[in-house]
């Protein structure tokens, strides 16, 4: 899939994935509170819409890090115009290259991106740059029925292949050395007010241009497919918020 295209279809849309403030607030209640002048990271954070709520609850910085610097403009802008400059810095940087010394991260965020280095090797790579009691919190798309329908399992075979459901994220997570503090799945309005429900309007202003758009009319079409999917089947499958923690060190608070 052209990342061109993809970043056409969703530069200045609210989000670029399913989730809301609300979702992201009532993870941070569901997680001990970070230290004074934390380092945290928002891996992934596109426009950064969590970006913000993280950095206008802690009051300590967020980076906020993205591979398309457009999306991070956005942010720095919106943070700005918030008040937030100061709490808010941005790193065009893929999460395949994360330069932070081994242990010195406090809290690493990440909505709706880590399947981009897939669960498993994310929680790895993840956990070596967390210091010991360190916070990782993501969301993934997940299986929420025991026997989801075979339309969707065939449709996520080719897109997504990795899907899983919360118990066995959950098992994962255990073997890759984490405590499992919480998880909850987003409600389906996540996935329309600010995502969605834009993304289709966007759609139908550039359904003009599409027949000379070749690569953007490919997007578009696998985006209202994967659409018209969450329509019929939402029950079946969901983002699911992920709460862990690196064990701190013996003997430690
Ligand atoms: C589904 S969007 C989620 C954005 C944001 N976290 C949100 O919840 O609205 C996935 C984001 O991952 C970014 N991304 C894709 N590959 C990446 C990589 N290798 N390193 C860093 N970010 C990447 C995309 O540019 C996009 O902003």
């Amino acid at each position: 899939m052209s990342l061109d295209a993809l970043f056409t279809l969703f530069t200045g849309l609210p989000r670029q994935g399913p989730g809301s403030d609300e979702s992201t607030l009532e993870a941070l209640r569901r997680l001990p509170s970070p230290q004074k002048d934390a380092l945290v990271l928002d891996i992934g954070c596109g426009t950064g819409r969590p970006t913000r709520v993280l950095a206008r609850t802690l009051r300590t910085r967020v980076t906020g890090i993205d591979i398309h610097q457009p999306y991070l403009d956005e942010l720095a802008r919106a943070a700005a115009q918030e008040g937030l400059s100061e709490f808010v810095e941005t790193r065009c940087r893929s999460m395949e290259a994360l330069d932070y010394a081994p242990g010195s991260v406090d809290l690493i965020w990440s909505e709706g991106a880590i399947f981009v280095l897939g669960v498993a090797q994310a929680l790895r790579r993840w956990k070596t740059l967390l210091r010991p009691g360190g916070l990782l919190v993501f969301t993934d798309v997940t299986w929420l029925e025991a026997d989801p329908p075979a339309e969707a399992v065939a449709f996520f075979a080719q897109e997504y292949p990795a899907i899983t459901t919360l118990e066995e994220n959950r098992r994962l997570a255990e073997c890759e050395g984490y405590e499992v503090l919480d998880a909850f799945s987003l409600p389906a309005a996540d996935w329309y007010k600010e995502y969605y429900t834009p993304l289709r309007e966007r759609i139908a202003r550039l359904r003009p241009t599409l027949a000379a758009q070749p690569e953007l009319a490919g997007v578009v079409a696998s985006t209202e497919r994967e659409m018209d999917l969450f329509d019929r089947f939402s029950a079946a499958y969901g983002y699911v918020f992920y709460l862990l923690r690196k064990p701190p060190l013996p003997g430690a608070a």
